[in-house]
């Protein structure tokens, strides 16, 4: 394939990209492929939400006491049922399930790689056809090949991602994943069904003026968090603030415009309860794995990054703030107060 070539799908592209890899074999191309596929899927059910049945509540609640969407169960069996039918996906695990899925027949017990998902990101904004969209990583399985998954393939620090991303179904469909080699953007041609590259080497720009965060909820994030907000919002010439407020509340969203036009994303931890929100695995790793391989940074609060915490739990929650390196420097310094 010629990579300057004009159209290049994420197939293609995949396969060129993961050859540089060495001792590559082509099966995480046959993973993230597998992705692609489920996501032109949720797509087309997300295009034709207020069409169908689809809107609304299931009735049901998921492992952290959620009420489940119609959209996160179809979401997550379609990832689950392509996944399970991958020739190289050895097991799952999704914010929806309790417990992962280790895939038993023959194929999967011999296949290297883990994939862990949110399904559906931002449920809050199915009904207002507002941006949503679905989150994924993928690890190399610590487990010896030719057995069942088990707990510690998910387990693992997101440092050792091979591959993250997430798709926005928004004013157009993308697909963005980052490997070590970068961080690159596809845009969904509804008109061949591809995946095409649109967003090459993407990088965030040197700073940004953007913060975001649930703003109604800083009584609960603390002093510190507050004071920091009072920065963002302080008038200065010379620093270019006060900054810009935007939060759509779908976090692959704040974190796509986090990625293209910079500045900061934040979810800290709730000190009435001392809860954090945001999922580990499901969320908190994969963006930020796309986000330090654009460049940006990703902390907890303290000066560990996102990505060196051990998880201990499938279901875990941290505290995350996420973007520009700069202004992470800035939140860290009001956080160490
Ligand atoms: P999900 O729809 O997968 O449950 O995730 C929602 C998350 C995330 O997308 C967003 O950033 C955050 O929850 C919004 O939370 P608040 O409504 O508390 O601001
Ligand atoms: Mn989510
Ligand atoms: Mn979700």
């Amino acid at each position: 394939m010629n990579p300057n070539r004009k159209l290049i799908t994420l197939d293609e592209f995949t396969v060129f990209q993961t050859r540089q890899f060495s001792n590559s074999t082509g099966e995480l191309a046959i993973v993230l492929r597998d992705i692609g596929l489920a996501c032109k899927l949720i797509n087309k059910k997300v295009n034709k939400a207020g069409l169908t049945d689809i809107l609304g509540a299931v009735g049901t609640s998921n492992v952290q006491g959620e009420e489940q969407q119609k959209l996160d169960v179809y979401a997550n069996d379609i990832l689950i049922n392509i996944l399970r039918n991958s020739s190289d996906c050895a097991g799952i695990a999704s914010e929806e399930n309790d417990d992962f899925i280790a895939f038993d027949d023959e194929m999967s017990k011999n296949s290297k790689y883990v994939v862990m998902f949110d399904p559906l990101d931002g449920s809050s904004n199915i009904d207002v056809n507002a941006s949503i969209g679905t989150i994924f990583c993928i690890q190399r399985r610590v487990s010896p090949l030719g057995t069942v998954a088990i707990a510690e393939d998910f387990l693992q620090k997101g440092k050792n991602i091979v591959a993250a991303g997430y798709v926005i179904y928004g004013s157009s469909t993308m697909l963005v994943y980052a490997t070590k080699l970068g961080v690159n953007g596809f845009t969904l041609d509804t008109s061949i069904g591809e995946f095409c590259l649109s967003h090459r080497e993407m990088k965030l720009p040197e700073t940004g003026k953007i913060y975001a965060i649930n703003q109604g909820n800083s009584m609960k994030f603390g002093e510190k968090v507050r004071q920091f907000l009072d920065y963002c919002m302080e008038d200065n010439k010379e620093e270019g603030r006060p900054f810009t407020h935007r939060y759509i509340g779908t976090m692959v969203a704040d974190i796509h415009r986090t990625l293209i036009k910079g500045g900061l994303f934040m979810y800290p931890l709730d000190i009435t309860n001392n809860k954090p929100k945001l999922r580990l695995l499901y969320e908190c790793n994969p963006m930020s794995y796309v986000i330090e391989m654009a460049g940006g940074k990703s902390t907890t609060g303290d000066d560990e990054s996102v990505l060196d915490v051990q998880p201990t739990d499938l279901h875990q929650r941290v505290p995350i703030f996420i973007g520009n390196e700069n202004l992470i420097q800035k939140v860290k310094e009001y956080l160490k107060g």
